[in-house]
């Protein structure tokens, strides 16, 4: 989508890859706004499991997501999601609903609303929208597209990483909230590694690297707007590199794309100022 002041860049690929972080650097840098598709997905599934729908009946989940309301918020602290005016930023990560939103995203009349809330909240703005199908379906006449991907392995190196920092923060919280003994020491699971050995960081891994492919299988396999790389889109494989890398590579092909956009519309110019004579 690029009517005269819509402005979209899309990154597509599968769970685990880096769309986000990547995505909201690159927005940051070219001063667009960002926009996750996947969190709109989730607040939907947050609301039917608070409500106790039934996740099988189709038709009860796509008049829920007509009767929704879901806004996003910037703020110097990042993107805050709100599902009918409540913030649910953080409730939307957690791994149980992670779980069931494939049941929500594999239905047509759900993914007809989640596009029509995308394409609302883009319109007339410069935004990097990311997810599964922002280039194939949702904008398939944006600009600018990208798919990213990676191997499973890496994928699941990259997650397991993320999910450790993320327990050593929460057991070093514990850990300083832990009541003092008198000797000035601190009770035994308040230590960040007390309870962690060489084998339950593999068993770990392993859980991880299947919930991935699980995940994959899903996005690909969807009857409806399956995960598949845009037609137009440029593939960067991120396997072997770094954020930083991935993010130079995406802004080296937009100032590209950029370049060749102007050089074009100098030769229509001329050919018209040409015809003109
Ligand atoms: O990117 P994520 O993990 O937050 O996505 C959450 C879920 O939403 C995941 O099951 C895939 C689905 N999704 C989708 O079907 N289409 C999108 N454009 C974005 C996400």
């Amino acid at each position: 989508m690029s009517n005269k002041s819509t402005f979209i860049i899309t990154i597509d690929g599968p769970a685990g890859v880096g769309k986000s972080t990547v995505g909201k650097i690159v927005a940051k840098r070219l001063h667009f706004h960002y926009l996750d598709s996947g969190a709109i997905y989730r607040a939907l599934t947050l609301k039917a499991i608070t409500k106790k729908v039934n996740l099988a009946d189709r038709n009860a989940l796509i008049r829920l997501a007509k009767r929704t309301r879901i806004k996003f918020r910037q703020t110097d602290s990042g993107t805050r999601v709100y599902l009918d005016n409540r913030n649910v930023t953080k409730l939307i990560r957690r791994p149980e609903l992670t779980a069931q939103v494939y049941q929500l995203a594999n239905l047509a009349g759900v993914r007809k609303e989640v596009n029509r809330i995308q394409q609302s909240i883009v319109s007339g703005k410069k935004y990097v929208v990311e997810g599964r199908d922002t280039g194939s379906v949702v904008f398939p006449d944006a600009p600018v597209k990208f798919y990213l991907d990676a191997s499973h392995a890496e994928r699941a190196l990259r997650r397991h990483r993320e999910l450790e920092i993320l327990q050593d923060r929460d057991e070093k919280q514990r850990h300083h909230s832990a009541p003092m003994s008198p000797d000035g020491h601190r009770g035994e699971a308040g230590h960040p590694d007390s309870h962690r050995d060489a084998s339950e960081h593999g068993l770990a891994y392993k859980k991880v690297l299947d919930e991935i492919k699980l995940r994959d299988r899903r996005d690909k396999a969807r009857s409806v707007a399956p995960l598949v790389q845009a037609r137009d889109a440029i593939a960067v494989d991120t396997t072997h590199l770094s954020i930083n890398q991935v993010v130079v590579q995406i802004l080296h092909h937009i100032a590209r794309l950029a370049a060749q956009r102007r050089n074009n519309f100098r030769r229509s110019g001329l050919r018209q100022s040409r015809l003109c004579r």
